[in-house]
């Protein structure tokens, strides 16, 4: 068996097409044969919706759009595997489309409500002693993955988030009256992303005034009385909030205003409105002009503020997959390579920032969310510490210029005959 197959699972990030580019380069070094893409993650794997991706991936070129093309290439998918116990049935299906293609390796690119596939996968590979590795590609903007010091997509998307809050700050002191400005960021449940609005304050810029994570119960009152506050000093007031911030009975923001009704299968309510509802709060008490923006898709696949130190890690988390699956796992007296694993982030360093791979069982990444510290958040709940600025700052680092035709970044797309 010398076939591999990836895919990928999740919300999109800038360069989670990095970390397919680094499966499919490394897995060819390697020997595979054939590299597979499901389509549509594991829900298009159970129909057999799989490429060759050689006929997508066919040059220099090819590569270089891919690495600059935001958004899952592949098509993802938030699909929740059925518990093995009395479903026995849809493992044993996967497992006979593996044999069939004759996988050896099975790549996933995800966050933590993906890698409750490999967890599954290889959980129910192991009882079958079957000889296919099961490794996680780290992924997600959200940042929220446990062990791993950070997340592939997130400094990308952190890159933006700071970017877009200074250009929000500029904008807002345009006019010689008071403007309050709420942008919602994303994150559900961990506020690291909402954090990264903290990074835009510099020595050309005010910074924003105050910033709320999901980590802090939200006081819709507290609130307005800051916002007040700040109003008597300043013309301009920004202000950063996480989607996912709730108030203290269990409630996100956003419910108090819009009956959310999607949830996915994951469980996630999908979030939005929490600027929408807050900005028309303060209008109604103060009287004032206020803005809601809300960043959402913006965020995840702004590949033209692409942070090359992140491109760079995730093409690199990648090929660390491959690289543990195809070597022999020196814990392991079968000479096989791992399986039921993700590869995490490990900074060594700092300052100059260096960091490596390391697997890890993937039992202790699977459906967990790693939250930010709570000392890493001022005591008055409205904004972060400097140690979190400094946590952000390397992974936001270097750029890597879009491919521009016709005055606008090139793509690239699955199925595409140029
Ligand atoms: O998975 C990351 C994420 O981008 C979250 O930050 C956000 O809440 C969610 O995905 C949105 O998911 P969807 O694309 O399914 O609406």
């Amino acid at each position: 068996m010398k076939n591999v197959i990836v895919g990928q699972s999740g919300g999109p990030t800038s360069v989670i097409n990095s970390s397919l580019l680094g499966v499919y380069q490394t897995a060819k070094e390697r020997g595979a044969d054939i590299v597979y893409g499901m389509v549509h993650g594991i829900r298009g794997l159970l129909d057999e919706d799989v490429i060759d991706l050689s006929t997508e991936i066919r040059n220099e070129l090819d590569m270089d759009l891919l690495k600059r093309t935001p958004s899952s290439f592949l098509g993802s998918c938030r699909y929740k595997l059925p518990d093995l116990e009395g479903n026995e049935d849809t493992y044993e299906k996967i497992f006979a489309i593996l044999k069939k293609l004759e996988i050896y390796a099975f790549f996933y690119i995800g966050g933590n409500d993906s890698m409750d596939t490999i967890k599954k996968l290889s959980d129910y590979g192991k009882q079958v002693k079957s000889p296919i590795r099961f490794m996680g590609v780290p992924k997600t903007i959200d940042n929220d993955l446990m062990i791993t010091d950070h997340t592939p997509g997130f400094g990308s998307a952190a890159k933006y988030i700071a970017a877009t809050m200074k250009e929000v700050i500029r904008d807002g002191l345009v006019y010689d009256y008071p403007v309050v400005s709420v942008v919602e960021v994303m994150g559900r449940n961990a506020g690291w992303l909402t954090s990264a609005a903290a990074l835009a304050k510099g020595d050309d810029c005010e910074g924003v005034d105050m910033i709320f994570l999901p980590e802090r119960v939200f006081d819709v009152e507290y609130f307005l009385k800051k916002v007040g506050e700040l109003l008597k000093e300043n013309r301009s007031i920004v202000i950063a909030v996480s989607e996912g911030v709730k108030v203290a009975d269990g409630r996100y923001v956003c419910e108090l205003a819009d009956h959310v009704d999607y949830v996915d299968m994951f469980g996630h309510k999908q979030l939005a409105g929490t600027a929408r509802y807050l900005a028309g709060e303060v209008a109604k008490k103060y009287g004032c002009k206020t803005r809601a923006i809300e960043l959402s898709s913006l965020q995840r696949c702004a590949a033209h503020v692409m942070a090359r130190v992140d491109m760079t890690e995730a093409f690199n988390a990648g090929g660390a997959a491959v690289k543990y699956a195809f070597d022999p796992d020196p814990e392991s007296k079968t000479g096989e390579g791992m399986t039921g694993m993700v590869v995490t982030l490990k900074r060594v360093l700092d300052d100059p920032y260096i960091c490596i791979t390391e697997p890890a069982d993937v039992h202790e990444i699977a459906n967990i969310e790693k939250k930010v510290p709570q000392e890493w958040i001022t005591k008055d709940g409205t904004n972060v510490t400097d140690d979190l600025v400094h946590y952000i700052h390397p992974l936001i680092q270097a750029e890597i210029i879009p491919l521009w035709v016709n005055g606008l970044p090139h793509h690239i797309k699955r199925g595409h005959t140029d």
